[in-house]
C-alpha cells in the first residue's frame, strides 16, 4: 500500500492547531505548539494547501470511549460543511465502541451538525457559568459517511515523525 508523507513540519501543524483552538475561543486554556505536540490526542485535520483549514481531537478515555474535542474550523473556510466533514471523520477513525463530545448549548451550528450524524444528547451540566451539552453515539450506528477503503486512503503520521 502507498505512503505518503507531507511536506510541512509536525511542528508548524501543531503550531497552527493551537492558534486556531485559541482563535476559536471555547477552551478553558490556551494551547501552544508544545501542549498539542506533548497531548494524547490524534488530530484529524483539513488542510488547504500548507494551511490547516479545520482540526478534530480524538482522545481515548477508556477502550470502549472516545471523546471527540477541540473541532474547530477556520473563519476563512466556515459554512463550506468543513464542521461537518470533520465530525464525521473522528467518528470514522474512532478506535472505540462509544464516541462522545461537550458541545455548548448555545452553538447552534454544531449541534445541529451533531444532530445530523446521529449523536444524542445525553447530559447537561454548568462550566463557567455556561450550559454544556453532552452527545454520545454508538460509532456504528452513526453516520460517518465513508468507507474503510477510503479512511486507509488517507494518510496517517505520528507528531515523532
Ligand atoms: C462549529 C464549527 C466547527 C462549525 O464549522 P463549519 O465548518 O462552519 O460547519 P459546517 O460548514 O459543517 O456547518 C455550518 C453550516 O454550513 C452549511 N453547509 C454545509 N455544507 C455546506 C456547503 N458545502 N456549502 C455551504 N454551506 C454548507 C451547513 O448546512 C451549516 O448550516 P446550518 O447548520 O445553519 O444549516 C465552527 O463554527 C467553529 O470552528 N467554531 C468555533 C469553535 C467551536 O465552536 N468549536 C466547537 C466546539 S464544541
Amino acid at each position: 500500500m502507498s505512503k505518503f508523507i507531507l511536506t510541512s513540519t509536525n511542528r508548524s501543524i501543531a503550531a497552527q492547531i493551537a492558534s486556531l483552538l485559541n482563535l476559536g475561543g471555547q477552551l478553558l486554556y490556551g494551547q501552544t505548539e508544545w501542549s498539542i505536540l506533548a497531548n494524547p490526542i490524534t488530530y484529524v485535520l483539513e488542510l488547504y494547501g500548507e494551511q490547516v483549514a479545520g482540526v478534530i481531537g480524538l482522545e481515548v478515555k477508556t477502550p470502549q470511549i472516545t471523546e471527540m474535542k477541540h473541532l474547530c474550523v477556520h473563519p476563512g473556510y466556515r459554512n463550506r460543511g468543513i464542521g461537518l466533514k470533520l465530525l464525521k471523520k473522528g467518528i470514522e477513525y474512532a478506535t472505540t465502541e462509544f464516541v462522545y463530545g461537550a458541545v455548548r448549548s448555545d452553538n447552534a451550528v454544531n449541534i445541529r451538525n451533531n444532530l445530523r450524524i446521529g449523536m444524542k444528547p445525553v447530559a447537561k451540566h454548568r462550566s463557567r457559568s455556561r450550559e454544556i451539552i453532552i452527545f454520545a453515539g454508538r460509532r456504528t450506528s452513526l453516520s460517518h459517511g465513508t468507507n474503510a477503503r477510503d479512511s486507509k486512503r488517507d494518510q496517517v503520521r505520528s507528531s515523532h515523525g
